[in-house]
């Protein structure tokens, strides 16, 4: 284990031996587990950690974790980049809004890069369960392929910190027969900036049937994505070549679905934001895609408007 040295170890079990007066009792299985070898998750379904204590629960860098959204977005897990984009993506605000606590057993559809899994998986660490999509790193022998290069880089984040021991991965092979987790299983599906490549691809339907077959009666399914123009009448899938997709347009797909809207909120919303640039939503920041051209003006209108939408799966009968 890098950095982990012989005397570290013996450190360590002189400390769980002796139980360190200083050391809260509850602190003493985070102790263990941090003086424990680096866990190597795999591909297979694993359970959560079911001994962490919820309030006084430590990550390995001693940042607290668990037991709140709260504490899991001031964990020592996230990088700086991350966490200097709270401002532009309200995570506790979004989240609070999708009504989601500590002990629920959720799904994140295509992490990409984990923004929203880290900070999902302090949140239920200990006490629910996190199931995340990941790309088919076998899909292609290159390593510069795009899904291995992203998939492999997802899953060495799952590698870093015992935040991520519970977090399932489900592969995406074919969303045509993508299925999350056993039906009616999980309390909270969420979406973050992905609706667009879907209405692209044609495959929103089928992973939005994918999360109301996941998700128990009365579970929920929040929704984030680069909001269109509401009179921009164009094809939705030229619009979504440009990342934003109309909201009646997104609503009215996931209540073809079965989901119904609950409640629109505008804490993602940026009037700022003009949708007309020439790479599309991937000229604002975080991309900056025309890289230094007008940096500072698309710096200035910030991260893009978006609509924040959570639908229910209605209880049966
Ligand atoms: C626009 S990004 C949004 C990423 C993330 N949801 C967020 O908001 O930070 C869409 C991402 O989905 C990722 N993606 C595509 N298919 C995926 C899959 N099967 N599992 C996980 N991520 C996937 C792509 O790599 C891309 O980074």
């Amino acid at each position: 284990m890098p950095g982990f040295t012989a005397t570290d170890a013996m450190v360590c079990a002189l400390m769980i031996t002796l139980r360190v007066p200083q050391l809260p009792l509850l602190a003493l299985p985070l102790l263990a587990l941090a003086c424990a070898p680096k866990p190597v998750p795999t591909e297979a379904p694993r359970e959560p950690v079911a001994e962490a204590p919820a309030e006084d629960a430590e990550d390995a860098a001693g940042a607290p974790v668990g037991g709140s959204i709260e504490a899991a977005l001031a964990g020592a897990h996230r990088s700086e980049g991350n966490l200097a984009r709270d401002e532009q993506r309200h995570p506790m605000e979004t989240l609070t809004f999708f009504g989601l606590t500590p002990e629920m057993t959720v799904v994140e559809l295509w992490p990409g890069g984990g923004w929203y899994t880290q900070v999902l998986a302090g949140t239920v660490y200990g006490a629910g369960k996190l199931i995340t999509t990941n790309f088919d790193v076998n899909a292609s022998t290159d390593p510069k392929d795009y899904r291995v290069r992203v998939g492999t880089a997802f899953a060495d984040m799952l590698k870093s910190s015992p935040i991520y021991e519970g977090v399932e991965t489900v592969t995406v092979t074919d969303p045509k027969s993508l299925t999350l987790a056993p039906e009616g299983t999980v309390d909270m599906v969420l979406t973050f900036r992905n609706s667009h490549g879907w209405v692209e691809d044609g495959t929103a339907t089928m992973i939005y049937t994918a999360a109301f077959t996941a998700l128990r009666p009365g579970g929920v399914l929040g929704v984030v994505q680069h909001r269109a123009k509401a009179d921009d009448d164009r094809d939705p899938k030229i619009i979504a070549d440009s990342g934003y997709v109309r909201e009646d347009y997104l609503i009215e797909t996931i209540e073809a679905v079965g989901f119904k809207l609950e409640e629109k909120s505008e804490i993602n919303a940026n009037p700022n934001d003009t949708k007309d640039y020439e790479k599309g939503v991937w000229t604002l920041p975080p991309n900056f895609q025309l890289k230094d051209v007008d940096r500072e003006k698309y710096a200035a209108i910030g991260e893009s408007d978006r609509m924040t939408l959570r639908f229910v799966k209605p209880a049966a009968g």
